[in-house]
């Protein structure tokens, strides 16, 4: 596995002294990178973290494959019910390894169509299932908690759509991944006799991906989920290492907290070079929003931290987002994301026509040119002042993609421990999960319901 991060174009000597941040501060700021190691290390070693142990489990991945080969062939598509931390993960790896929407590769029996039923857009689901068969169709719902509205409900139509076409053999056509012994989606797995993939407790959402959340999906569909593990367990154990050259996720998460806290960056663009990676930077953003945007730090002082990540796709938001990057606000750090080995080169025919535009790339490579472009947009973002860095993976393969997820982890996991907060709790979304659940009338929860009300005679009152 061949990762490498580039700092370079971070540094005071590129960028000037105002936006960028020099070697010295790096220095000085390594003791600090070290103990931040040293605690995350021990809150993981306790078993209070639990997603740098999940490469090793060898059992899960084993009952994960071999279900895979025992159902392989029966069905054409996998439809996955859940969201956020439940659905990205798994998108991720699918555009990761089968491509993106909508020129992914052929599906066949080996290799089905992933469908991912994550938001409640009522068009949209009706849509989804519309597009599938439920004889061919193989439903894996996805929820840590077991209760997210989300899920349960569109989890709810996709069961009854399924049990009027199967009657009670729907059962056995559907998977829950979801906290083991706990929550009403495992009560209900265990009174159904669904199939059960457990997440370990100490594995949040966002730190899912190589846990049953994102692995047993990944099976389904045909993805060699033993590579995956292999490329994250090399990654954690170099982000185990004391070494910032080897470190690249501890080398990474203190450059970013420099450029950030002491260049006052607030904005990051996960900007990858490849459409492969698209899923990967939605994946990313959730991972950095949720665990580093937070009201307190751990001593419970107020700090309202966060850096807002944003998605942008080279090339084609080079024609739609840089000029806002380059002229614009000088708030944003850029990591761009590039790829050394395409599945293609995409060779461009020689044949000249006589026009210049259209000679110069005559007999060159749109891979040639995606890395031109990439490192041209990284030397005109210099030349303006804007920071910007560079995670390379050597090819988009199953051992690449899952060093990365695993490296992207730990440098969240490493900026929490930097920034002194829990990276791995979301207090911030709770209100919001509450009150909806009064207004849809759960019992139990009247006292949102009435929250809600108090809400909109204050919007009454309001001119
Ligand atoms: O990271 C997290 O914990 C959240 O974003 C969850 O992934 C998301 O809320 C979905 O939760 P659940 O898996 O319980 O349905």
């Amino acid at each position: 596995m061949n990762i490498q991060f580039d700092e370079k174009n971070l540094l005071a000597d590129l960028v000037g002294k105002s936006h960028g941040i020099t070697r010295s501060e790096i220095e000085r700021s390594r003791p600090k990178a070290l103990r931040a190691l040293k605690s995350f290390r021990k809150l993981s070693e306790r078993g209070l973290y639990g997603f740098p142990h999940l490469p090793f489990q060898e059992n899960v991945i084993q009952s994960i494959r071999a279900y895979a080969r025992e159902v392989r062939g029966a069905y054409d598509t996998v439809c996955v019910v859940g969201i956020g931390g439940s659905a990205l993960g798994a998108w991720a790896l699918d555009c990761g390894i089968r491509g993106p929407h909508p020129v992914q590769g052929a599906f066949s029996p080996e290799h089905p169509r992933l469908v991912i039923l994550d938001n409640v857009d009522p068009s949209f689901t009706q849509a989804a299932l519309a597009s599938m068969d439920p004889r061919q169709t193989l439903v894996v719902v996805i929820a840590k908690s077991g209760g997210t509205a989300e899920t349960v409900s569109t989890f709810l139509i996709v069961h009854d759509w399924l049990e009027r076409e199967l009657g009670r053999k729907a059962a056995r056509r559907i998977v829950a991944v979801t906290t083991e012994g706990k929550g009403d989606l495992f009560a209900l797995a265990q009174a159904e006799g669904f199939l059960t993939f457990g997440i370990p407790e100490n594995v949040g959402g966002r730190f899912s991906v190589l846990s049953p959340a994102g692995l047993a999906p990944a099976a389904l569909i045909g993805i060699d989920i033993r590579k995956l593990a292999r490329g994250a367990a090399e990654m954690t154990h170099l982000c185990w290492q004391p070494d910032l050259g080897e470190n690249i996720a501890l080398r990474a998460a203190l450059c970013h907290w420099l450029i950030w806290t002491r260049r006052n960056k607030t904005i990051q663009v996960a900007f990858p070079y490849s459409n492969h990676l698209w899923g990967t930077a939605f994946w990313f953003r959730q991972l950095w929003a949720e665990s580093l945007g937070k009201a307190h730090n751990r001593a419970g002082g107020l700090v309202n931290v966060g850096q807002t990540p944003i998605a942008a796709l080279g090339t084609t938001d080079q024609h739609s987002q840089v000029q806002l990057y380059i002229e614009g606000p000088n708030d944003k750090v850029f990591t761009f994301w590039a790829v050394n080995k395409f599945s293609s080169q995409g060779k461009i025919p020689k044949r000249r026509f006589g026009q210049p535009a259209f000679d110069a790339l005559a007999g060159q490579s749109l891979a040639k040119l995606i890395d031109a472009e990439r490192r041209s947009t990284a030397a005109a973002m210099v030349e303006y002042g804007r920071p910007n860095c560079t995670v390379t993976l050597d090819r988009v393969d199953e051992t690449h993609l899952g060093g990365f997820l695993q490296m992207m982890e730990f440098q969240t996991a490493f900026m929490g421990e930097l920034l002194d907060i829990n990276a791995f709790d979301q207090e911030g979304v709770e209100l919001g999960k509450k009150l909806t659940y009064g207004l849809m009338g759960r019992k139990g929860f009247e006292k949102y319901a009435r929250q809600f009300a108090a809400y909109e005679r204050k919007r009454k009152a309001a001119r």
